[in-house]
């Protein structure tokens, strides 16, 4: 390789900085590495290959440093910080390969172009990994799964009657107000509770599941709900619920305290509390909040002398709202062996993604939906 030495490149002063500039400035270095490296042909080229290219003191990269990075100017050098790495990178590949093959004795290099060069690294396969809200959705019911539930779905795309009216939200409800309902276009010419909209909450699969099949019945049903809501760090259009519902002849709010106790200790750990607070939903009569003690800061509001974020300092997190059925959603069902004289039942739903925030400690639901790998890796 010495003959050559004359030609060995020798990395230019960069006026232009501009990305168009500096792909063809690392275009021409790389081409010029590669072709040195075709021509080491033994060990001692290859040594002074690797001193030529990466020599601390005054090897190409630390040139580069030099003349391509510290005298970019500061709007530059991100763009020229990039392509220094870059290159740096295939410069270091290169010399690796070299290292590899001859301290095993081998030439690195074989002639015959049309051979396999055994030394280079092979194709990486990159494994998948289960999204944390699917990962979440799937957890839940098999809690429930434990305990007798079947798993129910239903369409996403509901009509007014499935999504309010059996539910109990009359037309003209106020309480229709709290659910910022996508309606699709264009349905005006029909009755009112035919007209179409994105379902607002999993709730409609308690009516549909309840006409299809006679009591009783325990199941869960999770799903993608949307609701008019500007996207921001806790708030999407889309999102995910899980609703449950179980309806026998004798079923009491004892029940339902019993039943959610345990399904937020299996989900959240055996020393969470719950802690039930009256609320309000037409289907529910009574209706509550369910709140777990923050698993988080473990209930005492604070980690170390920080405030705990995630319970907001209080040592509660609400969970999920839930209730006795109302008689007058079974009164839609009746025909079906639903008569509210007869049974009872209680329901519950619970946001899916406020769950794998909490979880995972992820502080923006966006990035469940952004599709970026660097997010989701780490979950693999
Ligand atoms: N559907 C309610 C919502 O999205 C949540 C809910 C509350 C579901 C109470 C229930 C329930 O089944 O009993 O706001």
């Amino acid at each position: 390789m010495s003959s050559k030495s004359q030609t060995r490149y020798v990395p230019p002063k960069l006026r232009d900085f501009s990305p168009s500039a500096l792909d063809k400035a690392a275009e021409k270095l790389l081409a010029a590495l590669e072709k040195e490296w075709q021509a080491v042909a033994n060990e001692s080229d290859w040594r002074s290959f690797r001193d030529h290219w990466m020599a601390r003191k005054d090897g190409v990269l630390t040139q580069i440093n030099e003349l391509w990075l510290k005298a970019a100017p500061k709007d530059a050098k991100r763009e020229v910080g990039q392509r220094v790495n870059e290159i740096k990178k295939r410069v270091e590949d290169s010399a690796q390969r070299g290292e590899n093959g001859y301290k095993a004795g081998a030439k690195a290099r074989i002639a015959d172009s049309d051979s396999v060069d055994i030394s280079l690294p092979g194709l990486r396969r990159p494994i998948g990994a289960e999204h944390p809200i699917i990962k979440t959705r799937n957890e839940t019911p098999s809690v429930f799964r434990n305990l007798g539930y079947s798993v129910e779905e239903g369409p996403v795309i509901e009509t007014d009657y499935y999504n309010f009216e059996a539910l109990n939200f009359p037309p003209n409800h106020p309480a229709r107000d709290t659910q910022d309902t996508l309606f699709v276009a264009n349905q005006e010419a029909k009755p009112q509770r035919e007209r179409l909209m994105l379902r607002t909450h999993t709730s409609p699969v308690q009516i549909r599941a309840m006409e299809r099949m006679k009591p009783p019945i325990r199941i869960v049903i999770p799903g993608k709900v949307h609701r008019n809501d500007p996207p921001d760090a806790s708030h999407s259009p889309m999102f995910h619920q899980i609703e449950g519902l179980a309806v026998d002849t004798s079923i009491t709010f004892g029940d339902l305290k019993g039943t959610l106790d345990h399904a937020m200790k299996a989900l959240f750990g055996s020393s969470v509390k719950t802690h039930f607070r009256p609320s309000f939903f037409p289907f529910t009569e009574p209706s509550a909040e369910v709140m777990v003690s923050c698993f988080i800061c473990g209930g005492s509001g604070k980690r170390g002398s920080d405030p705990c974020r995630p319970c907001k300092q209080t040592g509660w997190i609400e969970i999920l709202g839930c209730g006795m059925v109302d008689p007058n959603v079974f009164e839609f069902v009746k025909h079906n062996g639903y008569d509210p004289k007869k049974v009872s039942g209680f329901a519950f739903g619970m946001g899916v993604d406020r769950i794998a925030i909490l979880k995972y400690g992820v502080d923006d639901i966006q990035l469940f939906f952004q599709g970026d790998v660097r997010f989701l890796e780490q979950f693999g």
